[in-house]
């Protein structure tokens, strides 16, 4: 073929970070705590829940929207936990994950020219979506070490093209819970702009010490300009299962159900019956899980003070950021391009520790290039192993 077959936009995309160091672990033999997922199964119950449902003859397609008994449960979390009302109806559809709810709401909002702010270090899906629409990222910087946001930044960025902001509390990669007074200020701009919020909370139920997760569609103003997406992956340690939803209201769902039902049209129907009866027990379940993963990264905290790995403390989701530590002897030079990469390859090949180099979830700053990101959703034996192959690293 002597023809270029495959299309512009899709140009600059490589291969994901995340498949190249879990190759490289594999290949390695290297303790993984750069994989984003447990290396362990949710509950045993959950199983038996969506084998039950296949026993039952749940085995074709479901409705396009979702099973109502899902989106039932799910609009019956939004009132109990953040006093949120929607509709099941017509204003949650269940996606394939949150990757699926994300990409059919970009599809679904954006024009060729739009711009898009996300919050850099960003979920890498945020920008590749954007750039697929024909949307223009633009991005705003969470500043080490406690990874704030400076507000004249983000109004700054705003321009008259300007049509969505995208957040995510709890954040990954860095751990970061927004603040109710971060979230007023991003509320107050979208509403002096009349811009929309994606707001990704995938790991709404991780968060630890005094931080509380907040939904923005909970803020005045917000409600009708607020995608919500999350996912029961996180939630129920199925990250394999991809069920996950979109709430908005219902003009907005309108226009996201029409790329939905062309892109994955429905959602498995056995998994679907599962987690709507998880939901019901999510009273029970919810101290336990998070119990388990408070315990995670306390260990992992307390392991990592033994190494030369300096941890910022993460308020939620299962991530972490470890500076590298050769920089904190070089105060104020900026590290080469690609210089995380650089010392992820040396970890993952001559220490066995995989982790994942951040540079890539930033389109601005430089500030990636000093830090590596360590995932806590993993057994104590692969936490304090990790944590082993890190020691023996010597600067
Ligand atoms: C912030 C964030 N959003 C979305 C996703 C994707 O979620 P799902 O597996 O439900 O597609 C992830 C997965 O790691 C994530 O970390």
């Amino acid at each position: 073929m002597n023809k270029e077959f495959s299309a512009i936009r899709i140009k600059g995309m490589g291969t994901s970070i995340f498949s190249t160091m879990s190759r490289l672990a594999f290949e390695n033999h290297a303790v993984n705590l750069g994989q984003g997922f447990p290396d362990f199964d949710g509950p045993l119950w959950l199983m038996e829940e969506a084998f039950n449902a296949m026993k039952e003859g749940k085995n074709q397609y479901a409705p396009t929207q979702g099973i109502l008994s899902l989106r039932k449960a799910i609009s019956e979390m939004q009132k109990k936990y953040y006093g949120l009302d929607w509709n099941p109806e017509t204003e949650i559809t269940i996606t394939a994950g949150a990757t699926e709810a994300l990409y059919s709401t970009f599809q679904a909002l954006i024009n060729e020219g739009d711009e898009v702010i996300m919050f850099e270090p960003f979920y890498d899906s945020y920008q590749a979506d954007v750039i697929l629409a024909g949307g223009i990222p633009k991005y705003v910087t969470l500043k080490k070490p406690d990874f704030h946001f400076d507000f004249d930044e983000l109004e700054h960025t705003i321009t008259d093209k300007t049509k969505i902001i995208v957040i995510n509390t709890p954040h990954n990669p860095t751990g970061k819970v927004y603040t109710i007074e971060e979230l007023k200020l991003i509320a107050q701009l979208a509403v002096k702009h009349d811009l929309l919020v994606i707001s990704d909370e995938v790991y709404e139920f991780l968060t630890f010490d005094n931080s509380k997760h907040i939904p923005i569609a909970s803020l005045p103003g917000m409600k009708d300009r607020t995608v919500t997406i999350s996912s029961a992956g996180k939630t129920f340690s199925m990250t394999g299962w991809k069920i996950g939803w979109a709430i908005s209201c219902s003009k907005l769902t309108d226009a996201i159900r029409k790329v939905h039902q062309w892109t994955t049209f429905a959602v498995n129907t056995p998994g679907q019956h599962a987690i709507a009866h998880a939901f019901s027990r999510l009273d029970e379940y919810l101290p336990v899980f998070q119990k388990e993963y408070l315990e995670r990264r306390d260990l992992l905290l307390k392991e990592l003070k033994t190494t030369s790995f300096n941890a910022h403390i993460p308020k939620g989701s299962y991530f972490m950021m470890v500076d590298i530590p050769e920089l904190n002897t070089m105060s104020g030079v900026t590290p080469d391009i690609d210089y995380d990469e650089e010392i992820a390859i040396e970890l993952v090949k001559n220490y066995k520790i995989a982790t994942i180099p951040p540079s890539v979830f930033y389109g601005k700053s430089d500030e990636g290039r000093t830090m590596l990101r360590l995932c806590f959703a993993k057994s104590n034996e692969t936490l304090i192993a990790g944590a082993e192959n890190l020691r023996k690293y010597k600067i």
